[in-house]
């Protein structure tokens, strides 16, 4: 045949959904036109442990997700948890959340969601599987480590700048764990009733926050029931909250295995179902994703017409906008991976994040001086970034403690354990037999008597019931006789740095013992460089503590009202259930309105540099509504060292027709200066501020009256106070 005979047609237009000019709305409804009612069903459940389907037929990508939150997990295997054993998955362990909510600096924010999201990118993921954002209620939470503290104000504008940066890069944030999943304990049943004043105010802002403001592509529903009904098919979160009044038009994604009912789950706002197991959590049956929820139960119901195709529509729209704004993104940027610049935005969220939370004047240790080193400790030398949960990671270097204290002050530097602890498990601890615990402690002690200092370094780790996902902590005090180790260390040698890593608070009944005592945190690669480089003072201390330590668990709010309250009670009928009778009072707000002080309160971090907070003038002393009032203090550092101070605005309401806290935070400032050198923190109060929300009338309300800004170095050390009134 001649070539002239071949007849190629006319060439196709391209289709809209593939046309990255056209609007997305316009793309989503295209391909949904294009697609049967199988393929849309196919969008709304997992393929594997990580990845749900995309529309072949149609050139639609599959999803790729990864935890999240701290780095990119290593590959897991397609249908079972083992790790794939792959040799280009090893990444920057950046640091926990907690941590990143103790810097108080939402730049740090956005250079962790900038250089996470580059690695997520580059190891091909559409979706990162975090940040969290649940409130710290109670610190046996065995996942707090994951979270940004107790105060719904910083963790909301700490998230902000995580979600924007990270889908710079073409990669969803999938904020977690929506909503009160505040304890791992009876995490996937336990049913959490709570005022609505409570969940407004406490629960909900930092999610609202990182969907209205920070524009996040996706959300995890939690594992728990809240009003009876699984957070992942709850009508009243997903509907009337996430979808009605804040307007999310992301992708709704279970936590794994979280949903439990077909019916629901296609009702009530869920678009896709990962899991664990076939069943939603318990066993693997079989291998048959098919079996999911919202797999084949969900087209036979809309087949046999008990739910409306326009549920699968709906949530297709959802998937369709997800992957075109990830996996079928044609311009986003290419990601890297474990570069220098990661590893350098890992320390210097690190060296930020770091609290020092009590001097007596022996730290820093100048490294000219200290040649005598004695340090003690496990936390010294594990390798915290496994263990935990889901948010392990395959780091490609850990830089220890140890090794960087032998870096900053020579080689001389000399490790005793003084504890054990054993292997990394799950859901169990490896338990150390006491004489060997007690060799260990011995050693530690003896060699102590000849130094010229001694660093502690413990604390918790990532352990089973310690800061680990799937289990909570069994106790308030630090765990493997820890207390007694330092006790024992500190009356043979009087010069004890304490510098524990955690993602929780801990008792500290040795506190008046100890001259100086660092709080540091899970902070990943480079955590060795930023706890040495703060012991040795190259580094000012500027973190300050984004939850309260109370000196007793019982002291804190959710271990006041006996175990309906914490951890909930188990009814043989309806599985566990728990009323959160703390209600708004949670953190500082509770120690405050109670008058109960903490052991260090939210907000506490001291500097190797003095501050001095001067007069606060205000633009007005009465706000209207539709005003704002600016207030403006100048600080100065008085001391001899370039410094940090994170200067805390909180508001009180003099009277009000509802019981409020005695104060909450509204604003943050971390500003850097030169010894000498004086500059303004400056904020803006607006009416929001002032308000509360009002359950009758379903509406935040701020209601006429007296009103105090306080300004303070911590929730507890308040420097200023500017009174002032609002009137409508
Ligand atoms: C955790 C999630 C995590 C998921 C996938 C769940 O057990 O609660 O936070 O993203 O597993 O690993």
């Amino acid at each position: 045949m001649a070539l002239a005979a071949i007849s190629f047609g006319a060439i196709a237009k391209t289709p809209v959904y593939l046309d990255r000019t056209a609007p997305i709305e316009a793309r989503v409804e295209d391909a949904l036109s294009r697609m049967t009612l199988e393929e849309k069903v196919r969008l709304c459940h997992a393929q594997a442990k990580f990845s749900s389907h995309g529309v072949p037929r149609l050139g639609i990508p599959e999803i790729w997700m990864s935890d999240g939150p701290h780095g990119v997990r290593g590959e897991v295997n397609w249908n079972d948890w083992g790790y794939a054993r792959w040799t280009n998955d090893s990444v920057t362990a950046f640091p926990a959340l907690t941590a990143l909510a103790a810097t108080w600096n939402p730049e740090m924010s956005a250079i962790y969601g900038k250089n996470v999201g580059e690695e997520a990118r580059f190891r091909e993921k559409d979706v990162l599987l975090g940040p969290g954002v649940n409130i710290y209620r109670t610190p046996l939470n065995g996942r707090n480590f994951e979270y940004m503290g107790e105060d719904p104000y910083l963790a909301g504008e700490m998230v902000v700048p995580y979600i924007k940066e990270l889908q710079k890069n073409g990669v969803a944030a999938c904020v977690k764990h929506f909503a009160l999943n505040n304890q791992e304990k009876w995490r996937s049943s336990v049913d959490v009733s709570l005022s609505d004043r409570a969940l407004y105010e406490i629960y909900l802002p930092a999610f609202k926050k990182a969907v209205v403001d920070g524009g996040a592509w996706s959300i995890m529903g939690a594992y728990n029931r809240i009003w009876g009904q699984h957070c992942c098919h709850n009508e009243r979160l997903l509907t009337d909250i996430l979808r009605d009044e804040w307007g999310f038009d992301g992708c709704v994604i279970t936590d794994w295995g979280g949903a439990h009912d077909t019916r629901e789950a296609a009702l009530n706002g869920l678009d896709i179902e990962m899991g664990s197991y076939t069943n939603g959590l318990t066993s693997e049956s079989e291998f048959t994703f098919d079996d999911y929820f919202l797999a084949r139960p969900y087209l036979a119901m809309i087949q046999k017409g008990e739910v409306s195709d326009s549920t699968v529509n709906a949530k297709a729209r959802n998937v369709l906008r997800l992957i075109f704004r990830t996996a079928m993104d044609t311009e986003k940027p290419f990601g890297s991976l474990a570069s220098k610049e990661h590893y350098d935005a890992a320390k210097q969220i690190g060296d930020e994040s770091i609290v020092l939370l009590k001097n007596n004047g022996i730290l820093p240790l100048d490294p000219a001086k200290h040649k005598n080193i004695l340090v003690v400790g496990e936390n010294a030398t594990r390798m915290l970034n496994q263990g935990g949960g889901s948010s392990e990671l395959k780091a490609k270097d850990i830089y220890s403690p140890l090794d960087a204290l032998r870096k900053t002050f020579g080689k001389g530097v000399r490790y005793a354990a003084g504890y054990k602890t054993g292997r990394s498990l799950y859901e169990s601890e490896e338990i150390i037999p006491q004489p060997i615990l007690d060799s260990l402690r011995r050693e530690a002690v003896e060699m102590a008597k000849t130094a010229d200092v001694v660093i502690y370094i413990g604390g918790l780790n990532k352990n089973g019931f310690q800061d680990c996902e799937s289990s909570d902590r069994r106790e308030y005090n630090l765990p493997w006789g820890q207390d007694r180790i330092i006790e024992e260390l500190v009356a043979a040698n009087p010069n004890l740095v304490v510098a524990n890593i955690s993602g929780n608070a801990y008792a500290m009944p040795w506190l008046d013992k100890v001259p100086a005592v660092i709080q540091s945190w899970y902070l990943g690669t480079m955590i060795g460089p930023s706890m040495a480089d703060v012991i040795s003072g190259k580094v000012n201390p500027s973190g300050k503590l984004p939850f309260s330590f109370p000196k007793r668990i019982e002291d804190n709010g959710a271990h006041s009202f006996g175990e309906i309250c914490y951890p909930g009670v188990e009814d043989a009928s309806k599985g566990p259930r728990q009323e959160y009778l703390d209600d708004i009072f949670v953190g500082y707000r509770w120690h405050d309105t109670k008058k109960i002080p903490a052991l260090f309160p939210f907000g506490h971090g001291l500097s190797y540099t003095k501050f001095n907070y001067g007069k606060p003038t205000a633009s007005a002393k009465q706000i209207k509504d539709g005003e704002t009032l600016t207030i403006e203090i100048p600080i100065t550092n008085t001391g001899d060292k370039e410094g940090k101070e994170i200067v805390q605005l909180y508001i009180s309401d003099e009277k009000s027709s509802l019981p409020r806290p005695v104060k909450e935070l509204k604003g943050f400032k971390k500003l850097t200066l030169a010894p000498g050198q004086t500059q303004n923190a400056s904020f803006t109060v607006t009416v929001d501020d002032l308000k509360f929300f009002d359950d009758k009338a379903h509406e935040w309300v701020a209601e006429p009256g007296k009103f105090k800004v306080l300004i303070g170095a911590s929730s507890t050390d308040i420097k200023a106070t500017v009174p002032f009134s609002y009137s409508k």
